[in-house]
């Protein structure tokens, strides 16, 4: 939208001088139907030149602009009186009717600008000679995020009428500028979103390039020796079936994140899932293990399978984190409605800037590490309606505690 564009609407001017309810009726009907004109505005400089041609309909006025509050200014960037726009910045610490709109977050309404200890002189060479000025402040709850300002070329030119006209478009305003922040915030977090993925694709590709290099040598060499020594057989028969399970393993990791299966519920002893994912994990005899398993905890619908992973990812991460000695306690509980399972080690900590991105895919500190096990986690127990948390202090160690509302099974 240029500058002339501005001009090819002004069909409807309605007497400002009018002060019957019937005309600020109509008044209003005529603000609220070019309000939808901000719909289609994707810039400030839209927003901008729809709220010229709105106001301009139901107030007379020579000159005015939309400016925005950035940090501590109050920046112009669009002035409608002016046939070019000069950018102009007022800090939020000085003077200026329209700086006062802004700070205080009240209208301001000058009858008569001239010697006005508070007024500054407005856009420029190209500008009418302001004699009387209207500031209303465009807020966000209580926050103000810009200032609509008219000017006229006369004093006393407007009414109490014209202010509230101009506050009721103001609305319109700051939601069509909020809009325009969440767009930018959106477009914000899915280019780091995207980012984060690609890095995670990339690494999760080259990790398994390198990681399937090692199962599939094994088999390799495992076959060359079947082939010259018949008698090993046995063993390298075994060799390659663990290698081949190694695979799978690594595979349905990746794909456990990546796909979203439905889970299978079934009837499970919480407790023994627990005690069971303990005794199943490669633990080193310099960790010491305490585990506290709570007496009555109910069965309970759970899939098995993926809870089993779980664990196993919260216990392999806490091991990781014990790299020569430590203490790794699980416990299990009942908590108002809710199983709950904490597992806790005296590990080396998570570091705050890893903290709000720890459940997140592909996100690791370990170079063998893909980034899927905590992702993994959180879908899992989501998914059960639960929740997963951690708290952590770094060269102390971590709690993980997952807590999902107890399902009873079904009595047979
Ligand atoms: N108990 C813990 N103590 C310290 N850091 C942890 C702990 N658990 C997770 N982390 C940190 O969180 C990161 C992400 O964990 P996650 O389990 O998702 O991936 P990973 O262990 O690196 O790789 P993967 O589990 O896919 O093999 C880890 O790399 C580690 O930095
Ligand atoms: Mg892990």
């Amino acid at each position: 939208m240029d500058a002339e564009g501005l001009e090819e609407v002004d069909t409807e001017y309605i007497s400002p001088r009018v002060f019957t309810e019937r005309d600020f009726i109509d008044r209003l009907l005529t603000l609220q139907r070019h309000a939808s004109d901000l719909c289609d505005a994707y810039t400030l400089e839209e927003i901008s030149h729809a709220t010229h041609r709105a106001i301009k309909h139901v107030i007379d006025f020579q000159g005015g602009s939309l400016s925005v509050v950035e940090s501590d200014v109050l920046l112009f960037n669009y002035f409608w009186n002016a046939s070019e726009t000069p950018t102009k910045e007022m800090a939020l610490d000085g003077p200026g009717i329209t700086v006062k709109a802004a700070v205080t977050g009240e209208s301001q309404n000058i009858g008569n600008v001239v010697d006005h200890p508070e007024y500054v002189e407005g856009s420029g060479e190209h500008s009418p000679k302001v004699v009387s000025e209207r500031a209303v402040p465009v807020k966000f709850h209580d926050k103000v995020t810009g200032v609509i300002n008219v000017e006229s070329v006369t004093p006393d030119a407007f009414t109490e009428l014209d202010q509230r006209l101009v506050e009721v478009y103001a609305r319109h305003v700051v939601s069509a500028m909020e809009r325009l922040n969440q767009i930018d915030r959106l477009r914000e977090i899915q280019e780091e979103h995207t980012k984060e993925l690609i890095q995670g694709a990339d690494r999760a590709t080259s990790m398994l390039r390198h990681d399937l290099r090692g199962p599939l040598s094994t088999i390799k060499n495992a076959a060359f020796m079947i082939e010259h020594e018949i008698d090993k057989t046995k063993d390298m028969l075994e060799i390659i079936n663990n290698s081949v399970d190694y695979t799978i393993d690594m595979l349905e990791d990746l794909k456990n994140v990546t796909m979203q299966s439905k889970l299978t519920l079934i009837s499970i002893d919480v407790n023994n899932l627990v005690a069971q994912a303990v005794k199943n994990a490669f633990i080193p005899d310099e960790i010491t293990v305490d585990l506290r398993l709570s007496d009555g905890i109910p069965s309970a619908m759970m899939d098995t399978v993926k809870m089993k992973r779980v664990l196993y990812n919260l216990i392999k991460n806490a091991i990781d984190a014990m790299p020569n000695s430590g203490k790794l306690r699980v416990e299990t509980m009942m908590s108002e409605n809710n199983l709950v399972v904490k597992v806790q080690d005296t590990g080396y900590g998570i570091p705050d800037d890893l903290m709000p991105r720890l459940f997140k895919p592909f996100v690791t500190s370990k170079v063998k590490g893909m980034g899927l096990g905590l992702a993994f986690c959180k879908q899992t127990v989501e998914a059960h309606g639960g929740t997963i948390s951690v708290v952590s202090e770094e060269l102390k160690g971590s709690t993980f505690t997952v807590s999902i509302p107890y399902m009873p099974a079904p009595k047979n």
